[in-house]
């Protein structure tokens, strides 16, 4: 669980996104935090603090005036144990009121009030399309962000009012991941990471081709957790019908050969290329136009393959990889002999690091076991989910790395 024992306060202000911040305070609940709901009396007009209460099993707070507290200072009190504030919806009003240090409610009271240094300040806007886009509201957040917030992306679709536009609250789901990145240390800040990712898919005709397992999500989980710790990241992804990572330049490819070019094109800018993908070893000699007609008399036809480019072989002996600008790392695949197999992998790929795991029992599956071997020997990841796999993964190539602008 991402979140185990973190400390959220929860803030609602008034908006209808408030209904979704009921599914969100169930997230961070499953994930492992503990939960303090404060509301504003205009959230208490969309929902109910005795829902927020029932969902955090805890005790909601809305007034500065509350006297349950000892000494009736719940803004001091509340805001001392959070790890973070979120603020969610956070509403243009709430918003303008924070710009000027104005205090006159428990939650805008407590915000102003958190140390800040030790808690941080997230908020996740949602309004009206004009008012997003308004200048005002946009001055503010800048601002905001100036004064050390950290201003949460919106939405784009159908808003409440009948309009459609950009301003609607994120999703519980992608606040919950916004939340969990942000508590992860930045050990990739200011790198450009290239990771290749899933199957690849190889025509015969245009109906039938062959393609592999793979799943694609230990690499999306790659590129996650290579985004959390504040990557920039290029996913070059063969069909999988995963959605995101946010925030993750993504680029679709199907063959092995689309995979190579865009692999080669993004490559030059990187400074570290993971080669997550399972890529088609070979390729039907010849694609053909037509669809492949069955002659009913027994005969099948015959198929002439092609070996594919091998991508991560190619661009691990590239002059920016062989001067360190670019440190390359694989994956090995195996079904038997793992250490021995992978090993041998790591000096053909001509790669530093090799990430070895028993494909069959990976595939499509969330959790993995890893074998990571380099040049000083090997470490062993031993059985987790994919996610929490990825980010000790990131975590070991992030020390591995040329110290910042020295490449
Ligand atoms: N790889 C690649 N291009 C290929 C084949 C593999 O970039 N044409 C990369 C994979 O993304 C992975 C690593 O090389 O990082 C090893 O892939 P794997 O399929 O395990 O190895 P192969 O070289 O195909 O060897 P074999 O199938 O014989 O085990």
């Amino acid at each position: 669980m991402d979140l185990n024992g973190k400390h959220i306060v929860l803030g609602l202000t008034g908006g209808v996104a408030c209904y979704k911040a009921a599914y969100l305070c169930r997230l961070l609940v499953k994930e492992g935090a503990k939960v303090q709901v404060v509301m504003t009396e205009a959230a208490a007009q969309f929902i109910t603090p005795v829902t927020m209460q029932a969902l955090s099993n805890r005790t909601v707070y809305v007034s500065q005036w509350d006297a349950r507290e000892p000494n009736n200072m719940a803004h001091i009190n509340l805001s001392r144990e959070a790890d973070a504030i979120l603020v969610a919806p956070a509403s243009a009003d709430f918003m303008a009121k924070l710009l000027h240090g104005r205090a006159d409610d428990l939650l805008s009271l407590m915000c102003l009030a958190r140390p800040l240094e030790r808690v941080p300040l997230l908020l996740a806007p949602a309004m009206n399309r004009e008012m997003w886009a308004h200048p005002a509201t946009q001055r503010n957040m800048a601002q905001l962000r100036a004064d050390g917030a950290h201003v949460l992306g919106v939405g784009e679709g159908d808003q409440a009012c009948g309009e459609t536009g950009d301003g609607r609250m994120l999703e519980p789901e992608e606040l919950l991941e916004d939340l969990i990145a942000h508590f992860q240390p930045q050990v990739l800040s200011g790198r450009r990471v290239l990771i290749s990712a899933g199957p690849t898919y190889e025509a015969i005709d245009p109906v039938r081709g062959i393609t592999n397992l793979s799943s694609g999500k230990m690499g999306f989980a790659v590129a996650r957790a290579a985004r959390d710790a504040g990557a920039d990241v290029t996913l070059v992804a063969g069909p999988i019908h995963l959605d995101g990572p946010r925030g993750v330049r993504r680029i679709n490819v199907r063959s092995a050969l689309e995979m190579d070019a865009a692999c080669r094109a993004h490559a030059d800018q990187a400074d570290v290329f993971i080669a997550t993908a399972a890529v088609a070893d070979w390729r039907p000699a010849s694609a053909q136009t037509q669809k492949i007609k069955k002659q009913g008399d027994g005969q099948v036809p015959s198929l002439a393959f092609v070996e594919n480019p091998d991508i991560l072989a190619a661009i691990a002996a590239s002059e920016r990889a062989r001067s360190g600008a670019l440190y390359c790392v694989g994956f090995a695949a195996e079904s038997q002999d793992l250490e021995a197999q992978a090993t041998a992998k790591r000096l053909r790929k001509g790669v530093p690091l090799l990430v070895g795991n028993i494909g069959p029992a990976t595939f499509g599956q969330d959790d993995n076991a890893l074998l990571l071997i380099d040049a000083q020997g090997t470490l062993e990841m031993p059985r987790n989910s994919k996610q929490a796999l990825a980010r000790m993964l990131v975590a070991e190539i992030a020390k591995r790395l040329p110290v910042s602008g020295a490449a």
